[in-house]
């Protein structure tokens, strides 16, 4: 193509985005002028816009494409798998091989004895999916008014109308839209940064999990039935509760019969490290995990809800005429289930967590060198799940008005210079592809430094921002 035919190629795609394909999280206002960056290709943790420019991909597409993107091994299993079957039906008595694989590899991956999965379509319907299993377990188990749920301010579970009801993040709780209230509550995010408010990290421990308690018997015991919590909150501000929590809240769970269900879409297949952050960093053993994502490492759509034999024995047991009508036409889709299975084997071959684990380090000690720029609060996070929280006023933590979006302000100006980051109200999160190289570290943090310094300047210069 020449230049100019490329040039209206591009034009045309970003017109017709605009005019008919509604984004998530579109901000109707903004986009009706700016329409949508186009990407057109990717390789590895780079991506390229419709115009050829190149950006290292610090997002790893939206905590996803843990394995790096081009890998010409998915595309050969997925295409094989292609080529055999691309579809049966999952339900009732029929299933086809990498279903049936990868839900056996995943009963190995998985802590204690979450043995059983429920195939979904990503993450929304994964935790959908724990819900409605919850409420067959309880009234199986004749405890029909347990049903309450407990989740966290700042959490973020996706997107079906009960997974934002769940969620607690209230920035994606717009009025336009309606949530689901009777029977969802929440309790305080553990961000000791923010809400500390000037407690020892072990009195404020003691407050959270006294808060959760008080919740519980509020609610009553006999009414909760479940704890929803990802082991960091990820959209909700990469939020690492103080060492402890989590063991603490699981106790309180137990004591009261209250499930917990840990949302590892995000830290799950690597992330932190690990097949599972539960069990491998913060030492419990749920009773329900929901993964996504880096299941497949965004090559193909894929959800799954791990659950225990002790549920399993409970809603399978036999004489009752009981029947699970919950499922999805995709569940156990058979190229999906082909890309996990040739995913999983890749992070096993190439013993990739030992990478994450030396690479995780670096990228965390590396990004904590920003600390010591003027608007920079904090720099927090696990192996490759990163995050820079800005503030206005170091001292006081005051927070930049929402409406300036420094965040964005900030990955705007590293979107120029090859870097992607997401910008989140007053943060820049980063979750790389495992892949990513000390090379690609060194450029990332080396860009950030000089986006946050670019953003500085600017807000001195227009008056937003007195320094300090
Ligand atoms: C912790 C967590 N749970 C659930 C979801 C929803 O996943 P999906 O967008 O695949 O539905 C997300 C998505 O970012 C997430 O971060």
């Amino acid at each position: 193509m020449t230049s100019d035919t490329t040039t209206n190629y591009a034009r045309d795609i970003w017109q017709k985005d605009k005019d008919h394909h509604l984004h998530p999280w579109q901000l109707f206002d903004s986009f009706a002028d700016e329409g949508a960056l186009v990407m057109d290709k990717a390789d590895g943790a780079w991506l390229y816009d419709i115009h050829g420019n190149r950006y290292l991909d610090s997002v790893g597409g939206l905590w996803c494409t843990n394995i790096g993107q081009g890998r010409e091994e998915m595309i050969e299993a997925v295409t094989e798998q292609m080529r055999k079957m691309v579809y049966a039906s999952p339900f009732v008595d029929m299933t086809n091989a990498p279903a049936a694989l990868l839900a056996t590899k995943l009963a190995e991956l998985a802590p204690g004895h979450l043995n059983h999965v429920m195939f979904s379509c990503g993450g929304s319907t994964a935790i959908d999916s724990a819900y409605r299993l919850i409420q067959f377990y309880q009234n199986c188990r004749g405890k029909h008014e347990k049903k309450h749920i407990i989740a966290r301010d700042a959490s973020y579970h996706g997107t079906t109308y009960l997974a934002m009801s769940i969620g607690g993040k209230k920035a994606d709780h717009p009025p336009e839209f309606d949530y689901k209230r009777d029977d969802i509550h929440h309790v305080s995010s553990p961000n000791f940064y923010r809400y500390g408010n000037g407690l020892h990290q072990d009195q404020y421990l003691d407050f959270l999990i006294d808060e959760l308690e008080q919740k519980i018997l509020e609610i009553g015991a006999d009414k909760v039935a479940a704890f929803f919590a990802e082991p960091i909150l990820g959209a909700g501000g990469v939020v690492i509760p103080p060492a402890g929590y989590h063991k603490r809240s699981f106790n309180l769970c137990k004591a009261h019969d209250i499930l917990y269900v840990s949302d590892e879409v995000v830290t799950a297949f690597g992330r932190c490290g690990h097949w599972f952050a539960s069990d491998s960093v913060f030492d419990i053993q749920p009773d329900i995990i929901t993964c996504a994502k880096g299941l497949t490492s965004g090559y193909l759509p894929l959800g799954a809800t791990l659950y225990s034999d002790k549920i399993h024995n409970v809603i399978s047991e036999p004489g009752h005429g009981r029947y699970f009508a919950h499922g999805f036409t995709y569940s156990g889709h058979p190229v999906s289930c082909a890309a996990a299975l040739k995913n999983i084997e890749i992070m096993e071959t190439e013993n990739l967590f030992e990478h994450v684990n030396d690479v995780g380090d670096y990228f965390a000690s590396q990004l904590q060198t920003l600390t010591d720029l003027a608007i920079v609060g904090e720099v927090r996070g696990v192996k490759l799940m990163q995050c820079v929280e800005f503030v206005a006023n170091k001292e006081t933590r005051e927070i930049f008005p929402e409406e300036l979006d420094i965040g964005k302000v900030i990955s705007n100006i590293a979107d120029k210079k090859g870097l992607l980051v997401r910008p989140i109200i007053n943060l820049n999160v980063m979750s790389p592809p495992l892949i990513i190289t000390r090379e690609q570290v060194d450029f990332i943090v080396k860009t950030l430094r000089e986006s946050i310094e670019e953003a500085m300047t600017a807000l001195t210069q227009s008056g937003d921002w007195a320094g300090n």
